[in-house]
This record gives C-alpha cells, structure tokens and sequence, in this order.
C-alpha cells in the first residue's frame, strides 16, 4: 500500500496558471519577509489538531503563521464534510474569498474531507484554489509545497489507500492546556450513513511506545490534559510488540507523571468493554467522561446504518458505565431522520434519551453523503418531518440537562480554568466530566486547577462559587 498512489500533479504549464512567483519561504534566522499563511479549520477535534500538524510543517519550513485572511499570502482551508451542509460551506468561503481578493491574489489550499472527497473538479469549481490534499496524504506536504514554491499552481495530494500515520513533532498546539493527540487514523467501519471511510481512508494505529513517549513529551511540556483522538478511538490497536489493550493505554498515558487529565474521543459502542470503565474508576487522571454514539434508539434503524449494535446491547454498555465507582457523564451523537425511520423509530430514541439520562447530546438531521452505502438508497423521510423530530428531540433532551446538572447543585468539583470573560468578570471552567462552570475569578487563574462549588444550573452550564 501507499505512496506510488499519491498524485502530486503539476499542470501548471499554461501562463494564466503561473501566477507570479511561487511562495519562496525564508530560511530559519534570515531576515527575508516570510510567506504568511492562515488555516481555517471546521469540523472534528481531528481537523483541528490535523491543522496543528499543517501549521507545525509550514513554520518548519519557514512560513509565518497569521491571525487573518488578509495578512496572509497561503490561506488554507481544512474542511468537512460529514453533511452536506458542511461541505457546501466551503465554496461559498471559497466565492467570498476570491471576491474580497481580487486585486491581491492568494495562494489557496484546501484540504481534508472536502479535499478528498472532490478530488480534482475543486479546480474546475473553484479555479482560484492551487492545492488540494486529502488528510490521507499529509504526510506528502513538504513535496507539495515544494510544487507550489516553484510556482505549480494545481497540485494534489489525494491517495487514500495508505498505511502512513501523519506522525510529526512538527505540531503547533494551539491550546496552551489540553494537547491533541491522535493515536488511530482512519476508520473501516462503513456505517451506512458516514463519509468518513471515504475521506478519512483505512485504519492505521500508532504503536504504544510512540504514544507513550509523546505523551511524556507533552507532559514536560506543561501540557496537563491529553486528549487522545481516533475517528474510532477504541479501535485502537498496538502494532507494536508491547500489544497493548486500549484499556491499558488508557492507563499508560494517566500514569505519566504531569498529566493531570486524559480524555479519549470518539469511542465506539462496537468495541466498548468493561475493562475501558475499569481503567477510569482505577486512575483518576481519567476524566469522568464518555462519548458513546448510539445513532438511532431503534435496533431497525440501527441495523440498516451498519452500527453493529442493538439498543438493547447499547444499553448493557451504559449500565456497565452507570455501575462504574466514579459518576461518569455519558454523551452521544444522534442522527434523525436516516432512510425509512419510521415515527415509531423515532419514538424509541426519544425513549431512549429517557432511559439513558444523557449528559450531552449532539443530534443531527440526515444528510445523504456520497459513496456511503446509504447515500444511494432514497432519503426518505421529508425535510419538515426530520426538522420536527430534532427540535423534539433537543427539546427533550434540554429537560433531562436541567433535572441532570440541577441535581449537581450544592456539589464540588475540581475544575480547569480554561478562559477569562472581562465583561462578566467570570473564569470559564471545564470538570472531569467535561461540564462547563463560570464563576468570578480573574485573569491570572486561567491555567490553574481550582476547587469550585455549583451554586445554580441550567441545561448546558453550572454557575459555581471558588471555595
Ligand atoms: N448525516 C447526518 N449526520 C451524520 N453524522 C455522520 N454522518 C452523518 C450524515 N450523513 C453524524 C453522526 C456522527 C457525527 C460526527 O456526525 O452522528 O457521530
């Protein structure tokens, strides 16, 4: 498998293609202008940290990172597209990019799932864009921004059946506290409804003793939380010797000294085992948090997208989670409105949401993605009906956050400052559990631990006094 599928194509050989110079960064240390550039990221915590990793590479080879579109002379964007709506959201950047742009022409990228998933006609949509590269081919950046300093202006990278990890300690963090870490790439599930497979291509794990020694790294660092991401982050497996559990990395990275919280995400019910609640009730550096997607509450629904799970076994793995020592808070992604869910489907996920007491939802209209195995079946059910059953749903499932972190009030929780608000002259906290806290503070504890006492609640935060 690999490279001799990657395609760096250099059709510039027509005048009109060759604009200008190409971008010519400066060498480290010289007193040469640096070519600027700017990402823009959507979509999932692995495009943004995949957008760490870019900007990492392009600093390396001499660019200089800006805070906007205007300053810079490379603008890439890092896009999604998991629903439709997503995905169109980049042309139209694209069309307001060329307009505000059109006396001081940028050099323009763009990359990730979109990238992917268009493949070569973004030139033809968008004939302002001169890059274009997959998240599967990262790892050929350096050579495709070498096409592009030598002034090619059509150049991808587009291969998707690869082994290769993007692996770099090139990574420009942009969280001063909670450090990215991907451990699993790619995904070979193909529920019937997710472009991911497509985009995203093949699983590929890190071994065990990479993870390890980056983790240790970020760790000296000053980094005190470490998040470990994978489209399917427990499909983790160790390729290397050590043959590793994802349990026991879990473990692992919880008992390296400075790391004071470990998140993973996104977790998949399919390979949800006991021993992953066991390792958080046994290390309390693991935060009391789960994100365990269930997509539908029918077992009908369920088994047309492919998931590999029914309700019923869904919910053996939130019981296991419920039996846990320490009060994990659940979460989930939901879709309504898949192909053929009937309002009886629909009425067993909003049960669902009853029986399970969800701490965070995000939901979802359908939306038809190509080469899913869905993506060609009709798209049943009408647009006001799948917008009727989300607004239940969310309905729903505000009442439940309102009784859930009501119930919290009067508790105490160790809470992360994350941010400072100096209009309300409030730090914005994040628990173990991933509940955000406000409450007064200052500017200077953001970074810090504190201890706090939930003094109110609503649906989706808790006010909090420092003790
Ligand atoms: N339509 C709507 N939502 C989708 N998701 C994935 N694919 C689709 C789609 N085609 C949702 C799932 C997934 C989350 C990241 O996005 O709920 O867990």
């Amino acid at each position: 498998m690999g490279n001799d599928l990657i395609q760096i194509t250099s059709t510039a050989d027509t005048p009109q293609e060759q604009v200008g110079a190409g971008l010519r960064p400066a060498p480290t240390g010289s007193c040469e202008k640096a070519v600027t550039f700017f990402i823009e990221t959507f979509g999932c915590a692995m495009n943004v940290h995949d957008s760490e990793k870019v900007a990492g590479t392009l600093v390396a080879r001499g660019y200089r990172a800006v805070d906007s579109h205007a300053e810079a002379d490379l603008i890439l964007y890092n896009t999604c597209s998991i629903r439709e709506k997503a995905a169109g959201k980049v042309f139209s950047y694209l069309g307001t990019l060329k307009k505000a742009f059109r006396n001081n022409p940028k050099i323009i990228g763009v990359l990730g799932c979109v990238a992917q998933q268009e493949g070569e006609a973004i030139f033809e949509r968008a004939p302002q864009v001169s890059l274009v590269c997959g998240s599967a081919s990262y790892t050929r950046l350096p050579d495709l921004l070498e096409e592009i300093e030598h002034g090619n202006r059509r150049v991808m990278g587009l291969d998707l059946d690869t082994d290769e990890c993007f692996e770099t300690e090139l990574t420009r963090r942009d969280n001063p506290f909670r450090a990215y870490l991907t451990i699993v790439e790619g995904c070979d599930q193909r529920c019937a409804f997710c472009v991911v497979p497509y985009t995203r291509g093949p699983e590929r794990s890190r071994p065990s003793d990479k993870i390890l020694d980056e983790c240790r790294r970020l760790a000296g660092e000053g980094y005190g939380e470490i998040q470990l991401l994978g489209q399917i982050v427990n499909a983790w497996k160790d390729p290397s010797s050590a043959r590793l559990t994802f349990a026991e990395l879990l473990g692992r990275v919880a008992e390296i000294p400075g790391v004071r919280r470990v998140r993973f995400t996104t977790s998949h019910p399919r390979y949800f085992t006991p021993d992953i609640v066991e390792a958080i009730d046994s290390h309390p550096a693991l935060c009391e948090q789960v994100h365990l997607p269930v997509q539908s509450g029918s077992s009908a629904v369920l088994a047309r997208m492919l998931r590999g799970y029914t309700r019923e076994q869904y919910l053996e793995k939130i019981d296991c989670i419920r039996r846990a020592r320490r009060a994990i808070s659940i979460s989930t992604d939901i879709i309504v409105g898949f192909c053929g869910e009937t309002q009886e489907d629909f009425e067993q996920t909003m049960s669902l949401l009853d029986a399970v007491q969800y701490d965070q939802v995000f939901s979802f209209k359908y939306s038809p993605r190509p080469n899913t195995a869905a993506g060609s079946i009709e798209d049943s059910v009408p647009e006001e009906v799948k917008a009727a059953r989300l607004a239940a749903l969310q309905e729903r499932q505000r009442q439940i956050q309102i009784g859930t972190n009501q119930a919290l009030v009067g508790q105490v929780f160790e809470v992360l400052a994350e941010s400072f608000q100096p209009r309300l002259g409030q730090v914005v906290g994040r628990t173990s559990s991933n509940r955000i806290v406000n409450f007064p503070g200052t500017p200077g504890e953001v970074g810090q631990y504190l201890t706090v006492r939930a003094t109110s609640a609503g649906p989706n935060s808790l006010v909090g006094e420092k003790l």
